[in-house]
């Protein structure tokens, strides 16, 4: 049993340093990229929280708006994840986001289809954000501003939307 548990951290260890291997030194972003990247990425989770804050009182329109913010993430993602050097956490957090963030854009695009899809779509989405998207940004945010020097500079503490005392993880 404890060889087995032993073996697995081994093997997720070797993935991790297999990835931080690829990684192209020459094609991380610059300083100001990580800065544009986590401020534009801030904006995006404040307008998804205000709008699951009106939740489950939302229209397709609001939906709409706030499957705009939330499509950006994707691209400051791509940014933040350019960054050599990086810990197991932080190469987690990239993995858990490319894995999860689909499940946000498509229960918005599931309320602008139909706002009666409100109170499920909500609640997916509380779940997927409050448990994985904003935790993983915690450590994102954190250590790409603490590697660049530019803690004073950014917000790193990522805020939530209310439900995220309420749910379950
Ligand atoms: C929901 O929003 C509509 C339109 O803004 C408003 O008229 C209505 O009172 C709201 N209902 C609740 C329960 O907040
Ligand atoms: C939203 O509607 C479009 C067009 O009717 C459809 O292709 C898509 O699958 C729908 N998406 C969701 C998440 O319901």
């Amino acid at each position: 049993m404890k060889l087995t548990i032993f073996s697995t951290i081994l093997a997720a260890c070797s993935v991790l340093v297999a990835a931080q291997a690829n990684c192209d030194r020459r094609n991380q972003p610059s300083t100001n990229d990580v800065k544009g990247a986590i401020r534009d990425w801030l904006a995006d989770v404040n307008a998804v929280n205000a709008f699951v804050d009106k939740a489950p009182n939302v229209s397709s329109n609001q939906a709409s708006q706030a499957l705009q913010f939330a499509k950006r993430e994707p691209g400051d993602l791509m940014v933040l994840s350019r960054i050599c050097g990086v810990s197991g956490r932080y190469t987690a957090a990239v993995a858990d986001l490319n894995k999860v963030f689909g499940g946000v854009l498509t229960n918005l695009q599931s309320i602008v289809n139909n706002s009666k899809n409100a109170p499920t779509a909500v609640a997916n989405i509380n779940k997927i954000r409050c448990c994985n998207v904003l935790p993983d940004l915690d450590v994102l945010w954190r250590e790409a501003a603490q590697r660049y020097r530019i803690q004073g500079q950014v917000q790193t503490t990522v805020p939530r939307p209310r439900a995220c005392a309420s749910v379950k993880c």
